[in-house]
């Protein structure tokens, strides 16, 4: 059965599935989008994506495409056509179709909609996390709204193939006072020398990652030590631990920084109880 994709109220073969030319999504990157990870055919960390997804959409003026309880059903019946079990479920919106101009269409414009899924290999995906992956830093050179999850990714897609030319797997961005602010596709933290979990605070320019939020409570509901509060790559390189979140990695141990290991270059304890936890919660609360 081949993949089945969502276009504009209908579903599609993913060969067939086409956007308008003048998509203002695909023309000037007017458009957000989510990614939820899926367990057991179900969203994960349902609330944090669709309270985004309404912020994001809101920001920037663009209507809802449909309730969320007609979005969550569109979501779902993806999953079922596309039989996908484990994985990610991609939702883009766009402010819609119009002649191209600069500024917002007058008049009431149909948000263009875009759904795709895809299967993710627990076993590997695990295999990975066992093994640690490794980073590097990047020059912060995006735009100041990194809160709103749009899909100008250049710079991030630059950064990852800076890391994928490097032989790391993601890029940690580091601003001009020399912190880390977060990575092209996750956001970041650190075990401190100390003992205190570290992540960058989100008045930072930072996405608020919702995996971030949701191990921000379980680690509180643990009562392990943690501190929104910036650290720079030298930081991150004396830590005992380091480690990435977000739908498409969960929770997962990074090793080294830019060529230097990170807790003697092994996968930390705190790490991979953080990311059983954070799974064990995903899987309890996915709808
Ligand atoms: N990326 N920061 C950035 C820049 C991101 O793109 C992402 C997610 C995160 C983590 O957010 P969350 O925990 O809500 O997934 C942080 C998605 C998965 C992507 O672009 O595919």
């Amino acid at each position: 059965m081949g993949r089945i994709a969502y276009v504009n109220g209908r579903f599609v073969p993913h060969g067939e599935a086409m956007v308008h030319i003048e998509d203002r999504g695909y023309q000037l990157g007017d458009a957000v989008y989510e990614v939820w990870a899926v367990f057991g055919g179900r969203l994960g960390d349902p609330e944090g994506h669709f309270a985004r997804l309404e912020r994001s959409l809101g920001e920037l003026s663009i209507p809802m495409p449909m309730s969320r309880a007609a979005l969550i059903v569109v979501l779902k019946e993806a999953l079922r056509r596309n039989r996908i079990r484990e994985g990610l479920i991609y939702l883009q919106v766009s402010r819609g179709v119009a002649p191209r101009q600069h500024a917002y269409p007058s008049g009431d414009l149909r948000p263009a909609m875009v759904i795709t899924a895809s299967r993710v290999d627990r076993a590997a995906d695990e295999a990975r996390a066992t093994a640690g992956i490794k980073v590097i830093t990047a020059p912060e050179n995006r735009w100041g709204r990194a809160d709103i999850k749009t899909v100008n990714l250049l710079p991030n897609a630059m950064a990852k193939q800076k890391a994928k030319d490097a032989g790391a797997t993601e890029a940690w961005y580091v601003d001009d006072l020399g912190f880390v602010t977060e990575g092209a596709s996750s956001n970041v933290w650190i075990l401190d020398a100390e003992g205190t979990l570290r992540t960058r605070d989100t008045n930072a320019n930072i996405l608020r990652g919702v995996t971030r939020l949701s191990l921000l409570d379980i680690i509180r509901r643990e009562g392990l030590p943690v501190d929104e509060r910036p650290f720079t790559p030298a930081e991150a390189q004396a830590a005992k631990e380091a480690f990435i979140t977000g739908a498409g990695s969960l929770v997962l141990p990074v090793i080294a920084v830019d060529g230097r290991p990170v807790g003697g270059g092994k996968v930390g304890p705190v790490a991979m109880k953080l990311r059983r936890l954070y799974i064990e919660q995903a899987i309890s609360s996915a709808i």
